[in-house]
C-alpha cells in the first residue's frame, strides 16, 4: 500500500503538535461565576460545590484582586439571600448585598468586567425566577421586577447585567430602562438558550434557591427554560435576544449543548457565551475523587471543547485553576 498522506506526521511530537494545534484556551476566555453573602471576613466553602466559596464583600474584594491579577477579565455575581419574600424586594434594593458587592468592587478594581445576574430565584420564597401570580411564573410583571433589579445593578456601577430568568421581551425591556436612565454603556451578556437542566443542582444548593414543594408552586422551571430536546427554538431565542438588544447572548449548559453553540457560532456574528454549570463541574470533580479521570486534564479537555465548539468565553467555576495552569505552563 503507497500511503500517499500520513496525519501521523503532524502529531510526532508536542512542538509539531503545538504548531498544528485550532483551538486554543486562554486566560481571556474565562469568567468566573461567584457567590455572595452578607457578613464580615466571611468565606463560606459551599458542600455542594467542593472549591467553591460564599465571600463576604470584602471578601469578595480580596478574592477578585487574585483573581483580576491572573488575567481573568470577567466576575459574574450571584446573591445569597436570606431575606426572601414574594415579591422578590431585596433583588432590586438599592442598598442590597450586590448592589454593594458591585460598588466595592468597581471601587477597588475599576477595570474588572463586573457581571451580575439577573433574575428572582435567589429573593422569592418560593424559588421561581419570576413572580409567582395564580400559581404560574408571571411573564409581564417578572419584567418590570427584572427591569428596576438590572437598574439598580446599573447604579451601582455593574459593567453588564446578565439576565438568566427566560422570561419573553425582558433583554428589550432592560435594554429600554437602562437606556432611559443613562446607563447606555451597560452591557446585557444575555442567557439566550437555557435549558430545564438537571445540571443546576449544586448550584441551587449553594443558593438555597431550588423551587420549593409546596401546593400552587410549579415543581420546575420547564414552562420558561428550555426543553433540553430543542435545537431550532435555541436559535429562535438567540434571534429574539439579538434583536432585542443583546451584546453576547449565551448557551447553557455547555457540554450537553456543544451542538447548540456550534449552530450559534454558524448563524450569528454576536460574541457567544457558554455557562460551564455547577453539575458539569461537579460531575469532573466526583470522577475525579474516585479515581476515574485525571481532574485537570479532564478540566482542560471540557473548556477547550467548548471554546472548539464556537463560544468566545466561558463562565466556569474552573476560571481560576485553568487561569493557574495556563500561567504555568505558557
Ligand atoms: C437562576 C440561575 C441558575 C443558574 C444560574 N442562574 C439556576 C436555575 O436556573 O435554576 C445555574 C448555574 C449553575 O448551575 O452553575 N436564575
Amino acid at each position: 500500500m503507497e500511503l500517499t498522506y500520513r496525519p501521523r506526521r503532524l502529531r510526532r511530537t508536542e512542538p509539531v503538535r503545538t504548531l498544528t494545534r485550532e483551538t486554543v484556551l486562554n486566560v481571556g476566555d474565562l469568567i468566573y461565576p461567584m457567590f455572595v453573602t452578607e457578613g464580615a471576613n466571611v468565606r463560606a466553602p459551599i458542600d455542594s460545590m467542593p472549591g467553591q466559596f460564599r465571600f463576604s464583600v470584602d471578601e469578595l474584594v480580596r478574592e477578585c484582586e487574585t483573581v483580576y491579577g491572573l488575567g481573568i477579565c470577567g466576575v459574574n455575581l450571584f446573591g445569597y439571600s436570606e431575606e426572601k419574600d414574594e415579591r422578590a424586594t431585596m433583588a432590586y434594593a438599592q442598598d442590597g448585598l450586590i448592589q454593594r458587592a458591585v460598588r466595592a468592587l468597581k471601587a477597588a478594581l475599576p477595570d474588572l468586567c463586573v457581571q451580575t445576574d439577573v433574575a428572582l430565584d435567589p429573593y422569592t420564597t418560593h424559588g421561581h425566577d419570576g413572580l409567582l401570580i395564580d400559581g404560574e411564573v408571571a411573564n409581564d410583571e417578572s419584567v418590570e421586577v427584572l427591569c428596576r433589579m438590572a437598574l439598580s445593578h446599573a447604579e451601582a456601577g455593574v459593567d453588564w447585567v446578565t439576565p438568566s430568568d427566560m422570561m419573553d421581551g425582558r433583554i428589550g425591556a432592560i435594554r429600554v430602562a437602562l437606556d432611559d436612565h443613562g446607563f447606555s454603556n451597560v452591557g446585557i451578556m444575555a442567557y439566550s438558550a437555557k435549558y430545564a437542566s438537571c445540571f443546576y443542582g449544586p448550584f441551587r444548593g449553594a443558593l438555597k434557591s431550588a423551587p420549593v414543594k409546596a401546593r400552587g408552586v410549579p415543581e420546575d422551571k420547564k414552562t420558561y427554560q428550555m426543553d433540553p430536546a430543542n435545537i431550532r427554538e435555541a436559535m429562535r431565542e438567540i434571534a429574539l435576544d439579538i434583536e432585542e438588544g443583546a451584546d453576547v447572548v449565551m448557551v447553557k449548559p455547555a457540554l450537553p449543548y456543544l451542538d447548540v453553540i456550534a449552530s450559534a457560532r454558524q448563524s450569528f456574528e454576536t460574541p457567544i457565551a457558554a455557562y460551564n454549570v455547577s453539575g458539569e463541574y461537579g460531575m469532573v470533580l466526583a470522577a475525579a475523587e474516585r479515581g476515574w479521570v485525571e481532574k485537570k486534564r479532564a478540566m482542560v479537555e471540557t473548556l477547550t471543547s467548548i471554546k472548539r465548539a464556537g463560544a468566545d468565553m466561558i463562565l466556569t467555576y474552573f476560571a481560576v485553576e485553568m487561569a493557574r495552569l495556563l500561567r504555568e505552563t505558557t
